[in-house]
């Protein structure tokens, strides 16, 4: 079981050291570590966010656990030297085309979400967000100067590309089996590409007849995710408003040190399906390097990873189970208003693993 290890910068190391502890205290056979330097602190030492050394050993191996990227000293870097590219071109250059968000509120940290306690609780939500087409790989570029610049960025969906992303989606619904809905977010009232997209999500539907099939406007959807949650169970959607809704969703449940996320395509390994793994939060550089971050959201993807890339179902739960002890018990980061450190809470989920 071969996985890439790419803490990047800011907390990414910090957070990242303490899951793959959690990780190794599994005692799972056969498990390989490589390292590989991503973001800012590959561009410092290789002069690019994405070096084709770092490619190479992902693409080599059965999943990639990614810390953050993000570095304020790139700030002024022209776009293609940005810490960011480096989460898109893994994602293209791996064809991770299926972006997993679930947004859930744990229990007993409802007083955490900016919404009512009683909405809170209802939160459970899984965005499935399409990760490689879209307004963000579309042609861009810019003409003019003065009041004539002019900036563009092309958005499109082939029929093809929705319907893959639509079987994930009806797919994970299966899966959670708690709330058999798929709501599907485009604004067809506007866009020819979103029209696309409700037809091939449509047709994509047939063969799921028992998964309820809705289609929302995104603005309606924005307005619902917050005042009335649980009408959802699965919400599918493409790359620009699934970037936009699902920290909507994370900013609901109140706590982003808490949220993992998985990033997933059509290849198969031995073990499962290839996947790169990672916290929604980003790479907090004030607090960098100050054993402040909370690991649990990153701790939390390794068990998406050993769920979806290595069919390890009842060691994912074990991982789960043990962050949600270690909360019960009063565990707490300094996102939750605790004052427990990084090392102390990884040690804590593993005392509980
Ligand atoms: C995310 C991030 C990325 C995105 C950025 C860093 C390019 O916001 O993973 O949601 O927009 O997809
Ligand atoms: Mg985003």
């Amino acid at each position: 079981m071969k996985i890439a290890v790419l803490p990047g910068d800011g907390i990414g190391p910090e957070v990242t050291r303490e899951a793959v502890k959690v990780l190794e205290a599994l005692d799972l056979p056969g498990l390989i570590l490589f390292d590989g330097d991503v973001g800012g602190i590959a561009y410092k030492r290789h002069g690019m966010p994405l070096p084709q050394e770092t490619l190479t050993i992902a693409k080599s191996c059965d999943a990639v656990l990614f810390g953050a990227v993000g570095d304020p000293d790139c700030d002024a870097l022209d776009r293609h030297l940005r810490p960011e590219q480096a989460i898109l071109g893994l994602r293209k250059e791996l064809g991770l085309f299926a972006n997993l968000r679930p947004a859930k509120v744990f229990e007993g940290l409802e007083h955490l979400s900016p919404l009512r306690p009683e909405i809170a609780k209802s939160l459970d939500i899984m965005i499935v967000r399409e990760l490689t087409g879209d307004v963000y790989f579309g042609d861009k570029g810019q003409r003019g100067e003065g009041d004539a610049r002019t900036g563009w960025d092309m958005m499109s969906y082939s029929a093809e590309e929705v319907r893959r992303i639509a079987h994930v989606a009806f797919r994970t619904s299966r899966a959670r089996n708690n709330k058999l809905r798929v709501t599907s977010v485009d604004k067809a009232n506007v866009l020819e590409t979103s029209q696309v997209w409700r037809d091939a999500v449509r047709a994509a539907a047939e063969p799921h007849p028992d998964i309820e099939l809705s289609h929302m406007y995104v603005d309606n959807a924005a307005m619902q995710i917050i005042s009335n949650p649980d009408q959802f169970g699965v919400i599918l959607t493409g790359n620009l408003f699934g970037d936009i809704l699902s920290d909507l969703a994370s900013a609901a449940v109140g706590s982003i040190g808490l949220l993992p996320s998985a990033s997933v395509g059509e290849r198969q390994t031995e073990y499962g399906t290839f996947g790169m793994y990672e916290p929604i939060h980003g790479s907090a550089p004030d607090i960098a390097g100050q054993d402040k971050a909370n690991p649990m959201a990153t701790v939390l993807s390794v068990a998406m990873m050993l769920r979806h890339s290595f069919g390890r179902e009842a060691e994912a739960v074990r991982i789960e189970k043990a962050v949600e002890k270690a909360l019960a018990d009063g565990i707490r980061g300094g996102d939750l208003g605790g004052s427990h450190g990084c090392e102390e809470i990884g040690t804590a989920v593993r005392e509980r693993l």
